[in-house]
């Protein structure tokens, strides 16, 4: 090489790597994360994340590493010697999370893991820096879904959300009515609930209210697996149940859960031996599997499965008797 090529060589590397370093540091808070969210102060809920931009259902909003993974049991013991081995940024950034104002300093460090923490596991809480800032929001308020992964978590939009709209997600499920929402968080939690659902006018609280019970109930009675398969069982009633809290999710603006709810009639179809009706709703069931876990989760991937190959369904032809249960559009 000339000495002039090895100029440019060296002046399209340096080029290069600052474009790389731009790409990996440039971007801004958190290390170069390319985030469509913004921290902002919000009224009634202390902080929260807004999205920088339109976000498309099923979008994969965040996905994040915790800070720490801590036992939820004996957390007394356990805080002070997982908050020592953090370094220092991480614990920094655990002190940055909020908590409620009336407490004493000494108790500080279990607030903040309360309000923030998100259980992972039954038995496990996990602290993020910017997971632990999405808000819990009620019924149709929750406009996305965090699940976890072997060692992190993601959240993925359940559905469409607008720039500038705050991200909420469930902390606990929602199939309640108000008055029962607000007194579980404020048991598990520690805060009264302001979220838009929560702050609807009586009549459509009540109205709300009376939706969100019915859905509770039936899938009680759906989901309540014994009867599957039994001889007293009528399929065909089982279907219209999930058919009504489907229609009860849509004119709520409910949808957590439809990937489960539409794997349940999955299951259904195959046990009763319909292997059309099992492959449209295990096609159904795949789609908003994909939404709330992602379209690589497992859940998504296994009804892909089951949607290319009805009779490898583990529930297939559990019933003696086949019936035609029919399609989600039928
Ligand atoms: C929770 O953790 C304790 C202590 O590590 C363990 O003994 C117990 O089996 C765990 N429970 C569940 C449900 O995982
Ligand atoms: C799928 O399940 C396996 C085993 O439980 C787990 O290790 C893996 O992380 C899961 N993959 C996804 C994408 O959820």
């Amino acid at each position: 090489m000339s000495t002039s090529g090895k100029l440019y060589f060296s002046a399209a590397l340096a080029l290069g790597i600052s474009i790389i370093l731009f790409q990996l540091y440039g971007r801004g808070w958190p290390f170069g994360l390319d985030v469509p969210l913004d921290i902002v102060n919000v009224e009634g809920r202390g902080r929260g994340l807004i999205a920088t931009r339109d976000l498309p259902q099923g979008y994969l909003i965040l996905k994040e590493n915790p800070l720490f993974v801590i036992q939820a049991e004996d957390l007394g013991r356990r805080l002070p010697s997982t908050l020592s081995n953090l370094d220092k940024t991480d614990r920094e950034a655990f002190f940055q999370l909020s908590f409620p104002s009336d407490i004493p300093n000494s108790d500080i460090p279990e607030a903040i893991l309360r309000t923030n923490g998100v259980s992972i596991r039954s038995n496990e809480t996990a602290i993020f820096r910017l997971l632990s800032r999405v808000n819990h929001g009620c019924s149709h308020a929750t406009n996305s879904v965090l699940s976890w992964r072997d060692n992190h978590a993601v959240l993925y939009a359940i559905r469409p959300i607008k720039k500038g709209e705050e991200i909420f997600r469930e902390y606990v499920p929602s199939k309640f009515s108000r008055k029962v929402r607000r007194d579980n968080l404020e048991a598990l939690y520690g805060f009264r609930c302001n979220c838009p659902v929560c702050l609807l006018s009586p009549v459509e609280t009540e109205k709300s209210d009376i939706r969100l019970s019915s859905i509770a109930t039936i899938e009680a009675e759906l989901y309540d697996r014994n009867k599957l398969g039994k001889e007293e069982a009528d399929p065909k009633e089982l279907v219209r149940l999930a058919k009504r809290v489907w229609g009860l999710g849509e004119t709520e603006g409910y949808w957590v859960g439809r990937g489960r709810l539409a794997e349940e009639v999955s299951t259904i179809a195959a046990a009763y031996h319909d292997s059309d009706a099992c492959r449209q709703w295990a096609r159904l069931s795949a789609e908003w599997y994909g939404y709330e876990l992602g379209r690589d989760s497992n859940q998504t991937l296994r009804m892909i499965q089951i949607s290319l190959n009805p009779t490898s369904h583990p529930y297939w032809g559990e019933s003696r008797k086949k019936t035609e249960i029919g399609g989600p559009d039928e």
